[in-house]
């Protein structure tokens, strides 16, 4: 393992003004997406979509430092014949690679996953590698059900210890772990809940990464923010959901960690701007705070596009329109106003 190099590529993610592209979304995932627009899943409007894309001028060449890729879009070829990767590193920007096989449900802990695929995950980074990746990502999902005691110490401890046996690994391989531990935000829970599990996560996140030797200069975190549970009717406010995750952040990832990468989780897409934007004027803050969103980047270019060749260029804006946004929000220069403006 070269750790400078590792680093590099770190600060390379968060650098300022830019954020993560999160294009990873599994076969079944995008299939929910492209049904939401009235597409059929196909593997050539999967690749079409992707290209459009990464071939969105000012969002890839200003805005997105990397994009995460699913094993399929990773290996296919644009129209052309360039292959997606390619045009990714053409932009200026890094490719990278989703290496978790998903989840299964977690034995004795019924309601709770774990994510797998660490098996043979040495011989797929190497590929990877070889393919052009230079980071990776590993998704561990972690629910809210108070009544139900949810989440349980073993599903917390079991995918912290997976995450941090992915994270040992990349970095084996050289290739910059992306380490997301995801509460999801789906129950009815208060903001309060979601700080406690949160924290509770993160710290043994830690703790692990610790154990398994992770060096902290040469990964990225990607965590949820504090935040409401969806189904909660006391919905936080953004300065109160930027102040309560600085501070859990600030209680739980030790500066030698480049950047924060933050998922958006089923956040709307101004919502998630908003928050990125109050937390970075906060200021002061030992790591750089940015953007690894899926859908809060994706939703709108989606839209646009629908399945539609003439639709590209305005599914194009769509996208460089959102990216611009967040990197205003990853420095703290976001406005409301700009969102109508649609300026790229
Ligand atoms: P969302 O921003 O849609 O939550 O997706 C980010 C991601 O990569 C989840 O693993």
């Amino acid at each position: 393992m070269n750790l400078a190099d590792l680093n590099k590529i770190a600060v390379a993610m968060v650098a300022p003004g830019r954020g993560i592209l999160a294009a990873d979304e599994s076969s079944g995932t995008i299939k929910k997406r492209f049904d939401a627009i009235g597409v059929e899943s196909s593997e050539d409007n999967r690749r079409d979509y992707r290209e459009m894309m990464f071939r969105s001028k000012n969002a890839m060449t200003k805005h997105i430092s990397g994009v995460i890729l699913y094993d399929e879009t990773f290996w296919q070829k644009a129209k052309d014949g360039t292959p997606l990767v390619k045009l990714i590193e053409q932009a200026g920007s890094i490719p990278g690679i989703k290496v978790d096989e998903g989840t299964q449900p977690l034995p004795g802990c019924p309601g709770e996953l774990i994510t797998v695929g660490l098996d043979k995950l040495s011989e797929r980074l190497k590929k990877y590698y070889e393919g052009g990746a230079r980071f990776a990502k590993w998704r561990a999902v972690i629910d809210i059900d108070r009544a139900k005691g949810i989440p349980s110490h073993t599903a917390i401890h079991t995918n912290a210890h997976a995450l941090a046996r992915y994270a040992a690994l990349c970095q084996q391989a050289q290739i910059v772990p992306i380490v997301e531990p995801e509460v999801l935000m789906d129950g009815a829970h208060d903001i309060d809940t979601c700080y406690a599990v949160t924290e509770w996560v993160l710290k043994t996140t830690f703790q692990e990464l610790y154990h398994q030797k992770v060096a902290l200069e040469g990964m990225v975190l990607k965590p949820n923010m504090a935040i409401s549970g969806k189904k909660s009717a006391k919905q936080a406010s953004v300065e109160e959901v930027a102040e309560k995750t600085v501070r859990m952040l600030k209680n739980c990832v030790p500066p030698a960690v480049p950047g924060i990468a933050f998922l958006s989780g089923g956040q709307s897409d101004e919502e998630a701007t908003a928050h990125l934007d109050a937390m970075n004027r906060i200021g002061d803050l030992p790591w750089k705070l940015t953007f690894s969103y899926g859908r809060a980047l994706q939703a709108a270019p989606q839209k646009a596009w629908s399945g539609k060749t003439e639709n590209v260029p305005a599914a194009q804006k769509a996208f460089d329109h959102r990216a611009y946004m967040n990197s205003l929000a990853s420095k703290g220069e976001w406005k409301a106003d700009l969102e109508s403006k649609k300026a790229a």
